[in-house]
C-alpha cells in the first residue's frame, strides 16, 4: 500500500469515510483515525499498528454534544468533566452505543470518548461526520508519534495517509477518566491530572501504575508502552554520575532539564516540565536514529508530579519507556 501524505482535509475526511485509515494531529500525540462504525476498518486499524485486540481504542467527536453517537448514556460527573476539559485532552469512559463496533471496545460495554481541541483534527471530525477510533500513530509498543515523519517512520505502507500537520503541543496522550462509577477514576495520566480533577471532584482517584491494579479498569495498562530500542533508565541526576566502568564503551543519550554531562552523545535539555513533556517522544525516536545504546532521563521531582497533571503524567511515561510499569 502506498500511503498518502494529504494537506487537504476534505481528502482525509472522504478516506475515513470509506473505511480507509489515517493519521491526524490532535493537541496530544498523532492519532491513527478509522471509521468506529466499520467494523473492516477497525480489523485493518488493528493490524496496521500490530495492537493487541484486547486493548480498547478511544472514539473522537467534533463536539461533546456528540457523545449519542457513541455512547448510550451520560451522567451529571461527565458532563461536567467534558465541560471542564473538552475540547481538549480528556478522554472519558462511559456505557457503549451499539452503533460503535464491539472491535472498538475489545468487547467491553464501555467506551472512551474524547473531543480534540486541534483545529485540523476538529476540522477532519466535522467533514467526516463519523465517530472515529483512533489510538496514537505508532507501532504497538513503540513511542508515541507527535510529527508526522515519526507517523511515517512507523506506519509508511500499512496505512493510506497522513496529514501533514504538525500541532501536538501538549506531548503525552489524553488523561483517560472512567465516569461509569460515583466518583471518576483517573486510568491513564495526561495534561488534567488527579489534582485538576480533584478541584471538581475532592473524591476523584486515580488506578495505581502496576499492571496488576489496572488490568480490569484500563486493559492498555497490560502491554508494554512507549519503548525505544535503546535501554532507558531513569536518574535523579547525572550531576557526578558516571555509567559502570563495565558499560563505559556504549553510547548514551540524555533528556532532562538539567545540563547534560559532556560525555553524552545525544543530549536535550528542556527548559520546563512542559516543554520537557512536549519533546519526550520526538527525543526518544531521536535516541533510536542515533543508535544510542542506553537513554538516561532525568526523573521529574516528587513535589511537581503531586502538583500538576502533565508532571505526573510525563513520571507516567519516564516509567513505561523504561519498562518499570
Ligand atoms: O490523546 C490520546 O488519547 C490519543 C489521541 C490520538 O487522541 N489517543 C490514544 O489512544 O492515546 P491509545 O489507543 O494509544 O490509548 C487509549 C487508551 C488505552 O490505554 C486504552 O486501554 C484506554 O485508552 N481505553 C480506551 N477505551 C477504554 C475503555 N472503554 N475503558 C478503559 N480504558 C479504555
Ligand atoms: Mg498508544
Amino acid at each position: 500500500m502506498k500511503t498518502k501524505t494529504l494537506e487537504c482535509i476534505e481528502e482525509a475526511a472522504e478516506i475515513l469515510q470509506a473505511g480507509g485509515l489515517v493519521a491526524f494531529p490532535t493537541e496530544t500525540v498523532f492519532g491513527l483515525g478509522a471509521n468506529a462504525q466499520n467494523k473492516h476498518a477497525i480489523e485493518r486499524l488493528f493490524e496496521a499498528k500490530g495492537r493487541p485486540t484486547d486493548n480498547p481504542l478511544i472514539v473522537h467527536l467534533a463536539d461533546r454534544r456528540d457523545w449519542p453517537l457513541a455512547a448510550r448514556s451520560i451522567n451529571p460527573m461527565a458532563e461536567r468533566i467534558l465541560q471542564a476539559f473538552s475540547p481538549g485532552p480528556v478522554t472519558v469512559v462511559l456505557p457503549k452505543a451499539p452503533a460503535i463496533c464491539d472491535l472498538v471496545t475489545a468487547g467491553l460495554d464501555t467506551v472512551g470518548i474524547r473531543i480534540p481541541a486541534a483545529d485540523v483534527a476538529q476540522r477532519l471530525l466535522r467533514a467526516a461526520n463519523i465517530p472515529v477510533a483512533a489510538p496514537s500513530a505508532n507501532l504497538s509498543g513503540r513511542p508515541s508519534g507527535t510529527t508526522w515523519q515519526s507517523v511515517l517512520e512507523d506506519l509508511d505502507g500499512r496505512i493510506d495517509a497522513v496529514l501533514k500537520v504538525d500541532c501536538a503541543h501538549v506531548g503525552l496522550e489524553s488523561s483517560v477518566i472512567d465516569c461509569t462509577g460515583t466518583e471518576p477514576v483517573l486510568l491513564r495520566p495526561g495534561a488534567v491530572g488527579l489534582c485538576e480533577l480533584q478541584i471538581l471532584f475532592p473524591r476523584a482517584t486515580q488506578i495505581g501504575y502496576t499492571a496488576a491494579a489496572g488490568s480490569s479498569l484500563s486493559p492498555g495498562i497490560r502491554h508494554p508502552h512507549y519503548q525505544p530500542r535503546a535501554r532507558v533508565q531513569l536518574l535523579e541526576s547525572t550531576v557526578g554520575w558516571h555509567p559502570p566502568v563495565e558499560l563505559r564503551s556504549r553510547s548514551y543519550a540524555y533528556a532532562g532539564l538539567e545540563d547534560p554531562p559532556d560525555w553524552i552523545k545525544l543530549a536535550r535539555q528542556f527548559d520546563s516540565i512542559a516543554e520537557y513533556a512536549h519533546g519526550f517522544y520526538e527525543f526518544l525516536r531521536m535516541a533510536d536514529r542515533a543508535g544510542v545504546d542506553v537513554v538516561l532521563l532525568q526523573t521529574i521531582p516528587v513535589a511537581a508530579v503531586a502538583q500538576s497533571g502533565i508532571a505526573a503524567a510525563l513520571a507516567d511515561r519516564q516509567l513505561r519507556a523504561a519498562g518499570l510499569a
